[in-house]
């Protein structure tokens, strides 16, 4: 397990050894089209009745055939940049999160550095699957603390559509495309990023995951014909695995801010099941209320899915200057990651 040490601490603690960095700007995209339960209903075996009391899910975007992951990264980035008032000229570096970029190489980070006009930043993707934008955080928080780089660009952003099989039911209710970006910056002492856990547990990688397309198992006609292509999930293991380590890695994150849940302002949970999150909440004693919660509308959208729900609880006025947020995920890999902010420059 790879566990990041504390960027900064609020309270008196170890003095701050590196200068604070948080986020200064938000901003997200999503498709128009959107995917319903009764939509699926006429696709597969299922119910709205089934998809929302086993999900909480009632409906998902999807992106049209002739856009891809970069598109809407693009998109979202360039909101973050406007409402952080930072020109694509002073961004030094842009990390992408995503699980299925455009192609699988050059990164989706460099082409939304072109079409951006970041002319001089480096680029990247990080695959770390859900928790990938907590992730790219705390690498770029690291690079901006540091003093390496002024302002980072980090994106989630995901065409899950494309990889998800509308022939099976267990996998296809549950997933969204959408994309979130952030704006990282140097801030005042006390706010920004708290303390980050990040972690990895390689030997449940088979619990989900694309077998077909890369050098394991090259696409081929024989990959296409048995549908390899598509994601596979077994999903009563990851939801075991999810509900643990909701709260295990809040609650170390947490601690490595000198803080306890009692402290949380908001709780931004990887959004993938909603008995998930009630479960997170309930054992860190969390009311519902100060929970952030998109999948109703969204589904799942992977390493998107924390900046969408960030983004739109700062802009529906609910997090706001001065509050403790906690946002934590997991995903395949397995991978997990909390991050512990304090809102604010
Ligand atoms: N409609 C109707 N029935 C369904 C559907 C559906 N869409 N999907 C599954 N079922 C059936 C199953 O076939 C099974 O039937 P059976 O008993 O006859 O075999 C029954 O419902 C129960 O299946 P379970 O898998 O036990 O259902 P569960 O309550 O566990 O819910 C779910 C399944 C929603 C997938 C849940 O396990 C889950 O959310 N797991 C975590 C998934 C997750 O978070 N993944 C993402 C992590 S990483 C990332 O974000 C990419």
């Amino acid at each position: 397990m790879l566990k990041s040490e504390p960027v900064s601490s609020v309270e008196s603690g170890p003095e701050q050894r590196v200068r604070p960095v948080g986020i200064v700007g938000l901003g997200s995209y999503l498709p128009e089209q959107v995917l319903t339960n009764q939509d699926l209903e006429k696709m597969v075996e299922t119910s709205d009745e089934w998809i929302r009391t086993r999900t909480g899910i009632r409906e998902r975007r999807i992106l049209p055939p002739d856009l891809a992951t970069s598109d809407m990264a693009l998109e979202a980035g360039r909101r973050a940049l406007a409402d952080a008032g930072v020109t694509p000229d002073q961004v030094d570096c842009i990390i992408v999160a995503t699980v299925t970029p455009d192609t699988p190489f050059p990164s989706a980070a460099c082409r939304v550095q072109d079409r951006l006009g970041c002319k001089r930043a480096a680029a990247f993707d990080i695959n770390a699957a859900c928790p990938g934008f907590l992730y790219a955080v705390t690498v770029g928080s690291q690079m901006v603390a540091s003093g390496l780089y002024e302002t980072v660009l980090v994106i989630g952003a995901e065409t899950l559509s494309r990889v998800t099989d509308y022939q099976d039911r267990n996998t296809c209710v549950l997933f969204g495309d959408g994309a979130g970006a952030a704006v990282l910056r140097p801030v005042g002492k006390g706010r920004g990023l708290l303390s980050s856990v990040l972690g990895s547990d390689g030997s449940g990688a088979d619990l989900l995951y694309q077998a077909a397309g890369g050098s394991r198992l090259p696409a081929s006609a024989e990959t296409l014909a048995k549908r390899q292509h598509y994601l596979y999930m077994n999903g009563s293991e990851v939801f075991k695995f999810a509900v643990r380590i909701m709260e295990e890695a809040s609650l170390e994150a947490l601690a490595r801010a000198n803080l306890t849940a009692e402290d949380v302002d908001f709780f931004v949970p990887h959004q993938a099941n909603i008995r998930i999150i009630d479960s997170a909440r309930r054992r860190l004693g969390v009311d519902m209320d100060r929970v952030v919660v998109t999948l109703d509308l969204l589904g799942n959208t992977s390493s998107s899915s924390i900046p969408l729900a960030l983004d739109q609880a700062v802009r529906a006025g609910r997090i706001k200057d001065g509050d403790v947020v906690v946002a934590v995920a997991f995903g395949a890999g397995l991978t997990w990651a909390a991050c512990v902010l304090r809102w604010g420059r």
